[in-house]
C-alpha cells in the first residue's frame, strides 16, 4: 500500500462536530437540534431514558446513520462498539485483530517496500522512505499488535486467534471487539454500553484506558460507576421545556445536580404558567360576561350608544382570547415511573435449592445454594466463572452434570436472562399478552393475579404497540423484565439485570429488590448495584482459573451459600 492512502490519526486536530442535527426513526422524533463538539480531550457521556436516541446519536457521530437535517463534520479516525453484536461474523479472532490494526500493518508493509527501494537507490526513494517512516511513526505501528494483545489479555478475552467469532458467546465476542478498538490507537472511541459484558477486572482496565487515553471518548452508558469515573461532560437526551438536549459539565455529580435543578426550574415555571393561564382565562370570562350584559338593551338606553360599546367589548374579548392562545404552557413530561408488582412471599423453608451442582466446562465448582422466602443472594465472579450457567441450572433450563436442583411444588420462578432474545417481528403488547395467556392456561397464574403491561410503567403504550425489532435495546429488556414480573414470581433469578436499562430504572429496580417479599438471586458485575446490595449474602464463583477448560476434570472445590430468613 502506498503511504499516502493510509488513514493517519489527526491527533490534536481531530474533531467531531454536530450542528443542529435532527433525526426521526420510524414515527419517533429522536434527535432535535443537537449541537455537539467532541475533541481529543473530550470524555463525553450520552445518557437518557431507554429509547431516547442515545445509540442513534452515537451512530450519527460515527457516520453510520445520516441525520434528517443539520450538519456533521469529522476530522480524524474513529471506531465504534455498537450495543448489539451480530452473531454471524465469519472472521476469526486473528482476522478481527488484523482488521483492527490494518492501518499500522499497511504502514509497516509500505515502510518495508520503501526500505528495499532505498537500498536499490532509485530516484525519489529517499523521500518515499521518509514519508513511509513518518506514517509508521504517526501510527506507532510497531506497537500496534502488542497493544491489542495487552487489551485482549486484560479484558480476559479469547486469545486463541484461530477461533471463529461466531462460535464465541456474546460476552466473549464483545470483549474481543473492545480489545481491538482499545488497541487500535484511534482519535475517537465511541462505545455503546461497553460495560455490559465485562467483569470487575475488565471494568477496571476499561476505566483506566478511557481515563488515560490521548484521544476523545464518547460513551453511552447506564453504568453509574463508569460515568462517575470517566465522564466529564454529560449530554442528557431526556425531555426539556424547549425540547433541546442539555449538556452538563463537572462529571456525573454535575449532571445529577444540574438535572435536578433543571427539573425544579421547569416545575416552577409550569406553576407560574398555570397561574398566568388562570388569570388570562378569568379576564376573558369577565370580558365575555361584559359583552353579554352589554348587549342586553337597558331601559331608556339609546340604540347608537349600545352598538359602539358592543364593538369595544367584542374587541376586548378577542384581545383576551388571543392572549390566552398565545400563552404557552409547557407541561413537564412526567418521568416514567416503574411500579414493581407486589410479589407474595411463599411459605416453606426452601423454595429453590441446588446441591453440589456442576456442568463440565461451564461451572467447574460444585455449588450448593438454598433460597427461602424473602431470601437474598448475590452471585459474583469473573467472566466465564459459570454465573449464567448456575442461573440456567436453577431455572431448570439446563440439567446439571452432577448434583440436583429442587423446586418446592407450586413455586413460581421468574428468570431474567442476560440477553434479550424476543422475536423481532412480534409486537411487544402481543408477546406480553401471549405470555400471560400461557401462564394462565398452564394453571401457574390465576386470572386475578395478572398485572397489565401499562401498570408496570416499563413501556409506554406507544412502544407497546411496536414490533420488537423497532424497539431500542433497553426497551426490549424492559419488555423482558415486564414479562418476568407479570408471572408474579416467588423467586426471582436475575442475570445482569442492569444491562441496557436506564439509570433511573436501575435506581428504582434496586430499591424494589430490597423491599420485595419474593426471594431474589442476582448475578451482576454492576459495581454500583453491588455497593447498593452489599448487605446481601454473596457467593463468589472463581471459575476454572488457570485450568484450560478443555483439560481434565473440574476442580472439586465446594461453595455453599445458604440464606434462610
Ligand atoms: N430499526 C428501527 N426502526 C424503527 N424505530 C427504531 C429502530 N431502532 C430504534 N428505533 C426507535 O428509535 C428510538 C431511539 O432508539 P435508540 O436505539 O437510539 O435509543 P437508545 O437511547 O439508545 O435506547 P436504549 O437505552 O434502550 O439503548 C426508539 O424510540 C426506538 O423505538
Ligand atoms: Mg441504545
Amino acid at each position: 500500500m502506498h503511504a499516502a492512502s493510509i488513514a493517519l490519526p489527526a491527533r490534536h486536530r481531530a474533531q467531531l462536530t454536530l450542528s443542529d442535527v435532527s433525526l426521526m426513526r420510524g414515527a419517533t422524533q429522536v434527535l432535535t437540534s443537537v449541537d455537539l463538539t467532541v475533541t481529543p480531550a473530550s470524555r463525553t457521556a450520552i445518557v437518557g431514558e431507554n429509547g431516547r436516541g442515545k445509540s442513534s446519536l452515537l451512530h450519527v457521530l460515527a457516520g453510520t446513520l445520516a441525520p434528517d437535517s443539520g450538519t456533521v463534520h469529522r476530522v480524524g479516525t474513529l471506531g465504534i462498539a455498537e450495543q448489539e453484536m451480530s452473531a454471524d461474523d465469519d472472521r476469526t479472532v486473528g482476522q478481527a485483530i488484523a482488521d483492527a490494526i490494518a492501518q499500522p500493518i499497511a504502514a509497516l508493509a509500505a515502510l518495508d517496500l520503501a526500505g528495499a527501494a532505498l537500498a536499490e537507490g532509485g530516484p525519489g526513494a529517499d523521500d518515499r522512505y521518509a514519508a513511509a517512516l513518518e506514517s509508521a511513526e504517526a501510527l506507532d505501528a510497531w506497537d500496534a499488535e502488542r497493544r491489542v494483545l495487552i487489551a485482549l489479555e486484560a479484558l480476559d478475552a479469547e486469545t486463541d486467534q484461530t477461533r471463529r467469532l461466531a462460535e464465541l458467546s456474546v460476552g466473549q465476542r464483545y470483549r474481543v471487539r473492545l480489545a481491538c478498538l482499545l488497541g487500535a490507537d484511534l482519535d475517537f472511541l465511541l462505545l455503546d454500553e461497553p460495560t455490559n459484558h465485562l467483569d470487575r477486572s475488565g471494568l477496571d482496565f476499561l476505566t483506566e484506558q478511557l481515563r488515560s487515553r490521548k484521544g476523545g471518548v464518547v460513551i453511552v452508558s447506564h453504568d453509574r460507576a463508569l460515568l462517575a469515573d470517566v465522564a466529564e461532560t454529560i449530554v442528557d437526551l431526556d425531555p426539556t421545556p424547549d425540547g433541546l438536549p442539555r449538556v452538563y459539565g463537572n462529571g456525573f455529580d454535575g449532571y445529577r445536580e444540574g438535572r435536578l435543578a433543571e427539573r425544579e426550574r421547569w416545575e416552577q415555571t409550569y406553576e407560574r404558567q398555570q397561574l398566568e393561564h388562570a388569570r388570562l382565562q378569568d379576564s376573558l370570562s369577565a370580558a365575555q360576561n361584559r359583552l353579554v350584559t352589554g348587549w342586553r338593551p337597558e331601559k331608556g338606553a339609546n340604540k347608537h350608544g349600545r352598538a359602539t360599546r358592543a364593538a369595544g367589548l367584542t374587541q376586548s374579548v378577542h384581545r383576551r382570547q388571543e392572549a390566552l392562545e398565545a400563552h404557552a404552557v409547557t407541561v413537564p413530561v412526567p418521568p416514567q415511573r416503574f411500579r414493581f408488582p407486589e410479589l407474595q412471599a411463599r411459605a416453606g423453608a426452601e423454595l429453590l435449592t441446588a446441591v453440589g451442582v456442576s456442568v463440565a466446562g461451564r461451572l467447574a465448582e460444585r455449588v450448593s445454594v438454598a433460597l427461602s422466602r424473602e431470601g437474598r443472594l448475590a452471585i459474583t465472579g469473573p467472566n466465564g466463572a459459570g454465573k449464567s450457567t448456575l442461573l440456567s441450572l436453577l431455572a431448570g433450563k439446563l440439567p446439571p452434570d452432577s448434583g440436583v436442583v429442587r423446586v418446592q411444588p407450586g413455586t413460581r420462578v421468574g428468570v431474567l436472562s442476560q440477553e434479550s432474545s424476543l422475536p423481532a417481528e412480534r409486537r411487544a403488547a402481543e408477546l406480553f399478552e401471549a405470555h400471560l395467556g400461557q401462564l394462565e392456561a398452564s394453571g401457574m397464574l390465576a386470572a386475578s393475579e395478572t398485572v397489565g403491561l401499562s401498570h408496570l410503567g416499563l413501556l409506554r403504550s406507544r412502544e407497546a404497540g411496536k414490533r420488537v425489532g423497532e424497539l431500542s435495546m433497553g426497551q426490549q429488556r424492559r419488555l423482558d423484565l415486564a414479562m418476568v414480573l407479570a408471572s408474579r414470581p416467588h423467586v426471582l433469578l436475575l442475570d445482569e439485570p442492569t444491562n441496557h436499562l436506564s439509570i433511573a430504572l436501575v435506581d428504582e429496580l434496586t430499591e424494589a429488590l430490597g423491599a420485595t417479599q419474593a426471594a431474589v438471586l442476582l448475578s451482576t458485575h454492576d459495581r454500583q448495584l453491588l455497593r447498593d446490595t452489599e448487605q446481601w449474602p454473596q457467593l463468589r464463583l472463581e471459575g476454572p482459573g488457570d485450568l484450560d477448560r478443555d483439560l481434565g476434570p473440574a476442580p472439586m472445590s465446594v461453595a455453599d451459600a445458604r440464606m434462610i430468613r
